[in-house]
């Protein structure tokens, strides 16, 4: 074990290294080696929280369908203290539409780490969270993921959505989220935002935490950190094999944004974005590359950097990481929105 490795272990809680552990191990067992999912199997361990419309520590949820024929909606999450305010003097919080991690495959909105860290988003920023319960891999293969993405920005556009947007939320200050995955269908659906002129709906940022990109080649950290937590090669190649067209390789441009197959995007609009990198992750030299790829294109890009964070740090609150994160993104939020 390199001596990095054993640091990981060390600083992890063991509840937290047994959490990951589980979790892990089920996704791996529920991966079949023919591309599928035994769903039946992983979903007796992803657990699924109600939404609730009494104020759970200060925030309430509902779900709101945007296409019933594809079963695509999304999870609200709406600060409760806007409530006690009068109607014509109410407190505007930033939008965050959220895509969750779980490499395209696993995990849904309304899975329980997820909408604890959403209410925690909620609640600790504040905003206004719309958690998007986005069509799964391998059953709903590329592209499906990012039009699940743009077809939920446009519905939150829409005269549809009108008499459900919480009047607190502004959509002015409208900020896409991802992790991992998620962070990936985030890149992609700001590049998609470019053919729609929205009503009211502003893309003000992109908060992209710890982005699931890759390439056909096995960069320094892929390597160096094999046995870091969640992340692996085995398990990156399988994902990306059961998201990507029958015949694609890594190099495909929504995996290597920047690599050899992908579009220039300097001519295209791109929304303000932060890079949460973390130094056990073995994705963090796609990471990188990311970043540098935005910087060179032309947009306006920030990394952070936490040498001791593991993919997934973000969502447990005892990892000292995930407290600095949240004012980091609070920090960013109230630096893009218009004065
Ligand atoms: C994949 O393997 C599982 C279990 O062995 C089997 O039930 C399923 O039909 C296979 N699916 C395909 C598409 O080959
Ligand atoms: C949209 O957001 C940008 C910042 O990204 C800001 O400069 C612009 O004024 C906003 N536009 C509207 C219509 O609010």
């Amino acid at each position: 074990m390199s001596q990095q490795n054993s640091k990981t272990s060390l600083d992890l809680p063991w509840k937290l290294r047994l959490f990951i552990y589980i979790l892990s191990a089920v996704s791996d067992a529920s991966r079949r080696s023919n591309v599928t999912i035994n769903r039946r199997l992983f979903n007796l361990f992803d657990l699924k929280s109600p939404p609730s419309n009494k104020p759970t520590n200060g925030v309430t949820t509902s779900d709101i369908t945007v296409d019933a024929s594809r079963n695509l909606w999304f999870r609200l999450y709406t600060p409760a203290a806007s409530a006690s305010t009068s109607v014509d003097n109410v407190v505007k919080f930033p939008v965050i539409v959220f895509f969750h991690g779980g490499g395209f495959a696993f995990l849904r909105a309304n899975s329980k780490p997820y909408d604890d860290f959403c209410q925690r988003l909620a609640r600790e920023l504040p905003a206004v969270v719309i958690s998007v319960d986005y069509r799964l891999s391998p059953e709903h293969k590329h592209p499906k993921q990012y039009e699940d993405g743009i077809d939920t920005l446009r519905f939150l556009d829409s005269v549809s959505f009108e008499r459900l947007c919480p009047p607190c939320a502004d959509l002015k200050r409208c900020f896409l989220a991802g992790d991992s995955a998620g962070a990936n269908i985030a890149h992609h659906v700001s590049l998609l935002a470019n053919d729609y002129d929205f009503r009211t709906l502003n893309l003000t940022g992109l908060i992209s935490i710890q982005p699931f990109f890759g390439g056909e080649e096995r960069t320094e950290s892929e390597l160096s950190l094999a046995g870091a937590p969640v992340i692996s090669i085995e398990r990156t190649d399988w994902t990306w094999k059961a998201f990507l067209p029958e015949g694609s390789d890594r190099d495909h441009p929504s995996v290597n944004v920047f690599g050899p197959n992908s579009a220039d995007i300097s001519g295209m609009k791109f929304p303000a974005t932060i890079v949460f990198v973390g130094g056990f992750d073995p994705l963090q030299d796609w990471q990188k590359r990311y970043y540098l790829g935005l910087k060179k294109s032309g947009k306006e890009a920030c990394l952070i950097e936490y040498p001791n964070a593991f993919h997934t740090f973000y969502a447990f609150p005892e990892v000292p990481e995930s407290s600095l994160f949240i004012k980091e993104v609070r920090n960013f939020m109230q630096a893009q929105s218009p004065k």
